[in-house]
């Protein structure tokens, strides 16, 4: 048996569990502000980190593990997109840094499977933090404009669903 692998992958199960519960959290309040695109990606990068987790527990459940559903920490009450940005963006990376770290570890237990498991949960995280990136970026570029253009887009959408007289 993996003990230190099923160690990983339930350690991996708590950040991404916290990661779900975080995304959720700016999903709504986004939605509640108005700004559906970032509501969206919130929703959509929750979504990931649950198959993540998915492929995780089946990973130890295959090791003949037990698997741990608890959330690595307290969802951060933020409302300022700005730093929902900063914060998620923080969270990618350092999953990045740590996922990388531990497909090591696995190949020098003989665990190439597990290994694999980071290695894809890698390439997500990537593509997550550069998600992020590019909407602080546009943030800081259009400022107050970008935020004010999710709205409008929104209040269009809403006219053009409203039936004419
Ligand atoms: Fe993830
Ligand atoms: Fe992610």
């Amino acid at each position: 048996m993996h003990k230190k692998s099923i160690q990983l992958l339930n350690k991996a199960i708590h950040e991404e569990l916290q990661a779900i519960h975080q995304y959720m959290y700016f999903h709504f309040h986004c939605d509640d502000q108005g700004y559906d695109l970032l509501a969206g990606l919130f929703k959509r990068t929750a979504i990931d980190e649950m198959i993540h987790v998915e492929k995780c527990a089946e990973r130890i459940l295959f090791l003949k593990g037990e698997v741990e559903m608890n959330a690595a920490g307290e969802v951060q009450k933020i409302k300022d997109v700005k730093e929902m940005l900063k914060l998620a963006a923080k969270m990618e990376s350092d999953s990045t840094k740590e996922y990388n770290i531990w497909a090591n570890e696995c190949a020098q237990n003989a665990d190439s499977a597990s290994k694999q498991v980071f290695e894809s949960l890698v390439l997500d995280e990537e593509r997550h933090f550069d998600q992020y990136d590019t909407e602080t970026e546009n943030l800081e570029k259009f400022g107050e404009n970008y935020l004010a253009l999710q709205s409008i887009e929104r209040s269009k959408g809403r006219q053009a669903g409203t039936p004419a007289n």
